[in-house]
């Protein structure tokens, strides 16, 4: 048997993923598949936190966001692949965990008091809310996960995981290894607006977008932001469309544009052409794989069965050892 570090990382299901949550988070968990013994689930209890009103789409993103998973490769031969709510002792885990856990710690947490404020047209005011790095804690400390991919976000997160993981160890016998975070090295592609690629500022490409509609979005793109004609030079190294460049056009390409752009002889509008085709013909095996998938819902369910009776297995006995160790 190979002795392969395990990592464990989740997404919560609020819709479909897009280029950002791609280079964020997926490629490098995809990429991640062959070093480690790697366990990613979709966290749609954490979306509940925030999300208490609005569960109707809540099973549909769940199976959206699985299909993407699968579309971007992720293998549930390599990784295991499954659900939150699918297994039930994370739940209990998160209440023996909340009996250990100073209330102060969550209160310190800079993510809660950020999310309150961004949030405030949400009550947040809940237990679960306030509770929601006791259930990131027993989400990763179930699987005993060596490391958490994740991004800058999430570190605090991780760091209360580390205090909960230590506390549970010294009062009742070391059971669970402290994780560390892995940190995710993410390009600097940003929405079509410049801001932050996010589903609420209606700035993304999401991966399973038409190529017409990936036309229409790349066209919509602000490119530098100096550059009001053609007949200006512009900057790439500010321009958002040329980082897409970066990734997705072949060299020659990128260096001809590079050039031209700074000496005026190409205009953004044939620029972003040229992106857009590069990104639909990227993106086309990932759209391929989305339209098999999205055609075979039996299968997808039957992922993640599978997917989380591997993980129950692995739940159900960290419980037997965390109930024995607190003799309950
Ligand atoms: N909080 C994470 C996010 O919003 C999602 C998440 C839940 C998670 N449980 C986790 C990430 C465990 C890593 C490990 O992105
Ligand atoms: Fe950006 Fe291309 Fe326009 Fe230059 S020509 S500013 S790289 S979109």
């Amino acid at each position: 048997m190979s002795e392969k570090k395990r990592i464990l990382s989740g997404m919560r299901p609020t819709g479909l993923l897009h280029m950002g949550n791609l280079h964020g988070a997926l490629l490098n968990w995809v990429n991640m598949q062959e070093q480690y013994d790697c366990f990613f689930f979709i966290a749609d209890w954490h979306a509940l936190t925030s999300d208490y009103e609005n569960t109707l789409l809540l099973t549909d993103y769940v199976r959206q966001m699985m299909i993407d998973w699968l579309s971007a490769g992720l293998s549930p031969e390599k990784s295991t692949l499954f659900v939150q709510s699918h297994i039930k002792e994370h739940a209990e885990l998160f209440l023996l965990l909340s009996m250990i856990t100073p209330v102060p710690w969550l209160e310190r947490n800079p993510t809660y008091k950020d999310q309150i404020v961004q949030m405030a047209n949400k009550d947040l005011s809940t237990f679960g809310f306030l509770g929601y790095p006791v259930l990131q804690a027993a989400d990763i400390i179930m699987y005993k996960a060596n490391g958490v991919p994740v991004g800058i976000d999430q570190i605090p997160h991780v760091e209360i995981t580390r205090e909960i993981a230590r506390r549970f160890n010294y009062l009742y016998g070391e059971v669970f290894p402290e994780p560390d975070v892995i940190l995710t090295k993410t390009p600097k592609i940003l929405g079509t607006d410049r801001r932050k690629m996010s589903k609420s500022y209606k700035n993304t490409i999401y991966f399973s977008d038409s190529p017409d509609k990936i036309r229409k979005q790349v066209a919509t793109m602000i490119t530098d932001p100096q550059r009001a004609r053609k007949t200006d030079p512009g900057d790439p190294r500010v321009c958002n469309v040329f980082e897409f460049h970066k990734i997705y056009t072949d060299q020659q390409t990128v260096e001809r544009i590079e050039h031209g752009c700074c000496r005026a002889e190409i205009g953004c509008v044939e620029c972003k052409k040229i992106m857009a085709e590069s990104l639909i013909e990227a993106l086309a095996p990932i759209r391929e794989k989305r339209a098999f998938y999205s055609d075979k819902p039996e299968l997808v369910e039957e992922i993640i069965m599978t997917g989380s009776q591997k993980a129950r297995k692995v739940a159900q006995r960290t419980m037997e050892e965390v109930r024995s160790v607190i003799k309950i």
